[in-house]
Parts: structure tokens; C-alpha cells; sequence
């Protein structure tokens, strides 16, 4: 397909790969996740799952990005079909569409309130507040949760909102060149600028509070280097390790596949995802790892950190960063170009989860990339609403839990088997090699068709077990929220019908050549 999209350059590509995976999860979810399962037991199953998931899965991904495109598949329900002659293929690839179409619906949204409270740091607004519940209580104003006398409705939060969707919908107009390839060129070295920057001033923190000497820099890191064995036997902390490798990677959600197929058939794709991965990783455990975390523990000892990070997923950004810029000399600015960090990160993650659904829609009915965009920001908007409103209801992490937790699982396994058994591992690591500018690490061939698929349904089987009938229970879940968390999963259920549906339609026109990619 000569008429396909191409990146311009080829640290084009690997910037814009690296904007796409470095996102919030490296800054906020990953700091997070570490405080909840023990700071540094985490770590070891951490880079086991890297390892033995990470890096095979994006090589993978890769392969059948680019061999995709060669066929005119920017997304993933018409490459697995490339893959399997089996008319299920196409509905497993769909998951590839669904997954980052339904969190773009509510990552737009948390992006925009990085940028809000970038401006809320640089003016002042949050400033006097000198406890988290007083953080707290600014922040669910802010969402529109509660009314006090910082936020009397949820329209600053809304108009950050159409903000940022305006933003990342002009960024996707410019198309994959000029658009997405250009914004990481300027979005990521700034965002490693800031990142070194804050992280270089949070080591410098020493001990804040002589009146806790134990809370200081070096403990901080110590939380998060210091192996703890015992955690091992707690299989929760695998999961999560693991959970938090394919959120930060960006697989097993489609989005590496879309990004790839705009490469030729014989670039490399080996090179391209370990550099990938390496500059996540660089962002999330160097960078992520000691601004927020290293922070929290100088300021508030680890006790604290700890019950900071179990308060979910943003009072960690939210609550106790801002707290800790207003106790330091020029903390306005510091804080602004903290959450600037954020929505840097926010935004090229952003665009990346729209991406797909506009190659479906492009591809699949011929509509120029200015319809394709104007749709797709269109039906983010209209299902963003529900997000916005009932936010205090636990919609948006309904959403999060079956989408952006066990979707990527359930898709990701669904695929190495497809990759690795069906298509067949022999033909895979052919196309991992193929214009290779580096030699992959051998042992990820075995690995991708035993260990990645076998440690994956592990998880899965565990957690269908132990999580899953709590969930779908409501355990915990207040009367009243009920209706709401209901409402989100039909959303769920309804969008991922009506993509099937979609990619249904589509697939009349690309059947003929399903098997060929076995040639
Ligand atoms: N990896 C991104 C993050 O860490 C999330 C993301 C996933 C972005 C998939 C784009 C595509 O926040």
C-alpha cells in the first residue's frame, strides 16, 4: 500500500513510540502501584514481568504492526485476521480497537486536570491548603464531587477538559507525520528536560523535617530499592507488577501495532521496541520512580506514603505533591512544571489511544483523516459525559478496572497464542528478525511461546478466582453508586459490540487475503 501514512524520520518513530508509551502510568501509576505492594518487594517481580513480558510482547507487537501495514491494516482487528484464517481473528484484533477507544474516553479527561492544576500551581490557587484532606477537598471540588468554596461546580474541570481535547484532536488533524511525529519531537525531550530537572531537585530535598530525621531522601529511595523477598509469596504483588508493565509498555492495548504499521516492510522493528522500551523504562523507574515517591517519603516518612498511595490511583499527584511545592522555595513553579510533566506525558499518550479507531475508520470506509478525526473526537466527547458527572459515583473506575486492567490481559493473551501457536513462533521471530538492526535476545523466542502466554493465563486464572465475584458483586460498593457502576459497564459492553459490529462490516472487503501473511 504506497499511500499508506509514513513517520518522516526514523527517531521520528521511536519518539513518537516513546510518547505513546510514556504516559500518567509512568509518573503516577507506577509510583503508586510500588508504594501499595511494598515499594522495594515490587520491584523484583517488576522487572521479572519486564522481561518476561514486556519486551517479548513488544517485539511482538511490532512484527505485527509492520507486517500489518504492509497489507493496509493500521489497526489490529485486520492484522490478527492476517494471522489467523479463523473468522474469530477479527474479533480478538477488535479488542485492539476497544481497548484504547474506551480509555481515551476518561485519559483525555484525567489529562486535562494535569493542565488545570499546572495553571492552579503557577496562580496560587491550591495555596494556604496545608493537609491532605484540605488537598483532598480542593481536588474533588475541583472534579465536581463536592462543592466548597474553591469549586462551586465541575466547570473549570470541564473546560480543561474541551481544552485538552481540543489540543489532541488538532495534533491528530496534522495526521501521523505532521501531527503526532511532530508533537513528540518537541513533547518527549521536554519531557525528559522536566523529569531530570525535578527529579534532580527532589535528591536534594536531604531531610525537610528536623524534626523526623528518618524522613528523608535516602530512606525515600530506599523504599524503592531495597528487595524485600518476603512479598514474593503474595501472588497480588505479581499481578500488579505485571499490570503495571503492560500499562506503561502500552500492550496489549493495539496502539504499538497502529503506530508500527506506518513503518516500510523491511525497517526494524527489534531496535525500534527496545529502544522503546529502554526510554520508558528510563522515564518510569528512574524519573517516575524518585520524583513523587522519593518525595512523598522525605516530607511524609513511609507509614504515610504508603497510605497515600492505597488512596488511589491520584491522591499521590494531586494531594501530596502539591502540598510538598508549597513547602519549597519557588514552589509555584516547580509545581506547574510538575504537572506540565504530566500533561506533556497525558497528551502524546492521548493522541496514541485515538489512533486506531481513526486507521479503522480511514481504512475500512475511505473517509478523509479530517472526518475520521471529527468523528472519533466527536463520540470521545458524547462518552466522555457520563465520565465528567458521575464521577463521584466510581464510573470512571468501573471503566478503569474492566478495560484498562484485565482488557489488556485478556487481549494480550489472546494474541501471543495467536502469534506464537497459530501463526507459529518459527514464522514470528522470522518477522521480529527481519531488518533487524539489532540481534533480539534469543531466549524471548521460547520465552514468548511458553513463559509470556503461561505466566499470563496464571494471572488471569487468579484473578477470575479471587477478584473478579468480589467485583461483579459491588462488594463495597455504596447503594446509591450502584446504577452508576451498572450504567459504565453496559457502556462497556455496549462499545465493544458496536466495534465488533463495526469491524464486522469492514472485513468484508479484507477477508480474501486473510492467510496470506503465511506466505
Ligand atoms: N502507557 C501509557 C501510560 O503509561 C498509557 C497508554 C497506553 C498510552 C496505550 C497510549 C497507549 O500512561
Amino acid at each position: 500500500m504506497s499511500n499508506r501514512q509514513r513517520w518522516a524520520t526514523r527517531s521520528g518513530l521511536i519518539l513518537a513510540l516513546a510518547g505513546n508509551a510514556i504516559g500518567l502510568g509512568n509518573f503516577l501509576r507506577f509510583p503508586v502501584q510500588a508504594a501499595q505492594n511494598g515499594g522495594g518487594a515490587f520491584m523484583i517481580p517488576y522487572f521479572f514481568a519486564l522481561l518476561v513480558i514486556g519486551l517479548p510482547m513488544m517485539w511482538l507487537e511490532c512484527a505485527i504492526g509492520r507486517l500489518g501495514g504492509k497489507h493496509g491494516h493500521g489497526h489490529a482487528a485486520g492484522m490478527i485476521d492476517l494471522l489467523w484464517d479463523h473468522p474469530a481473528a477479527k474479533y480478538v484484533g477488535s479488542l485492539g480497537l476497544f481497548i484504547p477507544f474506551t480509555i481515551g474516553i476518561y485519559y483525555v479527561y484525567i489529562s486535562s486536570w494535569t493542565l488545570a492544576f499546572s495553571v492552579f500551581s503557577l496562580v496560587g490557587s491550591y495555596s494556604g491548603l496545608t493537609t491532605r484532606a484540605e488537598m483532598g477537598a480542593f481536588l474533588s471540588a475541583f472534579q465536581g464531587v463536592t462543592v466548597n468554596n474553591h469549586f462551586g461546580s465541575v466547570a473549570t474541570a470541564y473546560l480543561a477538559y474541551l481544552a485538552t481535547l481540543g489540543l489532541t484532536v488538532s495534533v491528530l488533524l496534522g495526521g501521523v507525520a505532521r501531527g503526532i511525529e511532530r508533537l513528540a519531537k518537541v513533547a518527549i525531550p521536554t519531557l525528559f528536560l522536566l523529569g531530570a530537572f525535578l527529579a534532580a531537585r527532589v535528591l536534594m530535598f536531604g531531610t525537610p523535617d528536623p524534626a523526623h530525621p528518618d524522613w528523608n531522601v535516602s530512606n525515600g529511595l530506599g523504599f524503592v530499592w531495597n528487595p524485600d523477598f518476603a512479598a514474593l509469596a503474595d501472588p497480588g504483588v505479581w499481578v500488579a507488577a505485571a499490570g503495571q508493565i503492560f500499562f506503561s509498555l502500552s500492550i496489549g492495548w493495539g496502539i504499538i501495532h497502529t503506530y508500527v504499521s506506518y513503518l516500510r516492510e523491511d525497517d526494524d522493528v527489534a531496535l525500534t521496541g527496545m529502544s522503546t522500551v529502554g526510554l520508558n523504562e528510563f522515564a518510569e523507574v528512574l524519573l517516575g520512580g524518585t520524583i513523587a515517591l522519593t518525595a512523598a517519603v522525605a516530607f511524609f516518612g513511609v507509614t504515610a506514603t504508603e497510605d497515600i498511595a492505597n488512596g488511589g490511583a491520584f491522591d499521590l499527584g494531586f494531594q501530596a505533591m502539591p502540598l510538598i511545592f508549597e513547602r519549597i522555595a519557588f514552589g509555584n513553579f516547580i509545581g506547574c512544571l510538575w504537572f506540565l510533566l504530566l500533561f506533556f506525558a497525558g497528551l502524546t499518550s492521548a493522541v496514541a489511544m485515538a489512533q486506531p479507531m481513526i486507521a479503522l475508520l480511514e481504512e475500512g470506509w475511505n473517509l478523509s483523516r479530517r472526518r475520521a478525526v471529527a468523528i472519533v473526537a466527536a463520540a470521545f466527547f458524547v462518552l466522555t459525559q457520563p465520565v465528567i458527572f458521575f464521577h463521584g459515583y466510581g464510573f470512571l473506575d468501573e471503566l478503569d478496572y474492566w478495560v484498562g486492567t484485565v482488557g489488556l490481559m485478556v487481549f494480550a493473551l489472546l494474541e501471543v497464542v495467536v502469534f506464537a501457536w497459530i501463526y507459529g513462533i518459527d514464522k514470528g521471530w522470522e518477522q521480529i528478525n527481519r531488518g533487524a538492526a539489532i540481534k533480539p535476545w534469543p531466549l524471548s523466542k521460547p520465552v514468548t511461546k511458553y513463559l509470556t502466554p503461561a505466566f499470563l493465563a496464571t494471572i488471569l486464572i487468579w484473578w477470575l478466582i479471587s477478584e473478579v465475584p468480589a467485583k461483579l458483586a459491588m462488594e463495597g460498593v455504596a447503594p446509591e453508586a450502584r446504577p452508576y457502576v451498572i450504567g459504565a459497564r453496559l457502556m462497556v459492553l455496549g462499545l465493544l459490540l458496536g466495534i465488533f459490529a463495526l469491524v464486522r462490516q469492514v472485513s468484508a472487503n479484507w477477508s480474501s487475503e486473510s492467510g496470506e501473511a503465511g506466505k
